[in-house]
């Protein structure tokens, strides 16, 4: 019989939590603290010390913080930034809304996260100024920093990309817009570079219902700086010390957060059982399964497999009511947004060679056995 197998699932995720929220809710209606408020102060610190870092800084969307999180370490005009092009098209543009310059790296066939080797051999073209910084010689710009980015939950291998930003002068800051809770030796994404970004976005492993992101860091002076741009650069009230911008996470948003954080390490557990259980079914088909590293937790925001017959297979599992979908199928240098810096075909084959690839299943906390094994058997006909 054939049944629907959703994406995602957000109402299950709100019945858990209904009647606290609800309670909770009315607590904020009550007093009309709606900005800036208790919750979102208890937020900042729940999620801060539950990652590993010393200060949260909420905001109101994961690109928000990504952007932020650049201009507080000071990046912006005549910088450049490495980043994967293999990622939500949003790393790219915070960027570039600083006025820096994306310089966009391949990836690893393995784990889809940007190339360490890769890295090396770009820094090994480009040479340092007295300054201590790199320089692109193609656009002149100082490399400033990078955006290693956990992609689908799974994390990137940050011993490495720590070393490579101590060689040759750069800021880290993690995208861990896909990866609440994940770890890589021991660390939760976001604690281990300079900065972190996070977006509650509805479909993540810790949302919102509506938008939010939170940005973290250990360095005081820069969760300082943040902090006043999420506010037009507000001190005090209506004491601007900067030219800032308005992005503030409300206090509804917070009230989910806050309950949502406390059940976060069950739901990553239900989606890592959900991938053992998709692994174990799925490996007798011609089919390249999510990789997992050894030294660190992915906690499979998404399920990304991979097949030479992706199209085919995506019709069919649709036509059979599994919902499925691509992430991402044009890879950010080829968008055309950006074809004024020059990338073409070919320029990054990876990236490339696996966006043609990629097939995302149903994948969330409240996934059950019985819908993997419905999946299973469309897969199954589908192979014949
Ligand atoms: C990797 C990545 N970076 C950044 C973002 C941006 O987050 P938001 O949609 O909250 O702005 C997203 C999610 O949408 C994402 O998946």
């Amino acid at each position: 019989m054939k049944k629907t197998i959703k994406m995602v699932d957000l109402k299950s995720q709100y019945n858990e939590i209904k009647d606290e929220l609800w309670q909770e809710w009315e607590k904020v209606f009550d007093s009309m603290y709606l900005m800036l408020g208790p919750n979102m102060k208890s937020f900042e610190q729940e999620f801060a010390e539950y990652s590993g870092a010393k200060f949260g800084i909420g905001v109101d969307s994961g690109t928000a913080a990504l952007f932020l999180a650049l201009k507080s370490m000071g990046i912006g005009e005549g910088d450049a930034v490495l980043v994967p092009s293999f990622t939500f098209f949003a790393t790219i543009e915070a960027v570039i809304e600083t006025g820096a310059l994306p310089i966009m790296i391949d990836i690893d066939e393995n784990d889809f996260t940007v190339s360490v080797s890769k890295i090396r051999e770009y820094f090994k073209n480009n040479s340092r100024l007295s300054d201590g910084f790199y320089v692109d010689k193609n656009s002149g710009r100082k490399i400033k920093g990078i955006i290693p980015v956990h992609l689908y939950g799974n994390p990137v291998d940050m011993k490495q990309i720590k070393e490579i930003a101590g060689e040759y002068n750069l800021k880290i800051l993690e995208d861990c817009a896909q990866a609440h809770g994940a770890e890589f030796g021991g660390s939760k994404a976001g604690s281990m570079g300079d900065m972190g970004a996070f977006s509650f976005y509805f479909s993540k492993n810790l949302s919102a219902l509506g938008e939010g992101g939170i940005i973290l860091t250990d360095n005081e002076k820069y969760a300082e700086i943040a902090r006043k741009l999420r506010v037009h650069g507000q001190s005090d009230k209506y004491t601007h010390e900067m030219v800032g911008y308005n992005s503030r996470l409300d206090e509804l948003q917070a009230v989910i957060l806050r309950l949502k954080l406390k059940r976060l390490e069950d739901w990553n557990n239900n989606r890592i059982k959900a991938a053992e259980y998709y692994n174990e079914k799925l490996k007798e088909f011609p089919l390249i399964l999510p990789k997992k590293s050894n030294k660190g937790k992915h906690v499979y925001h998404l399920f990304v497999i991979r097949s030479e017959k992706r199209d085919e297979l995506f019709k069919f599992l649709k036509e059979n009511g599994v919902e499925v979908g691509i992430h991402y199928p044009i890879p950010s240098h080829l968008q055309p947004a950006l074809d004024y810096l020059g990338y073409k075909k070919g320029s990054l084959p990876v990236t490339e060679k696996v966006s043609k690839e990629i097939l995302t299943l149903p994948m969330h906390p409240h996934l059950k056995t019985e819908d993997i094994d419905y999946i299973y058997e469309v897969f199954k006909r589908f192979f014949g």
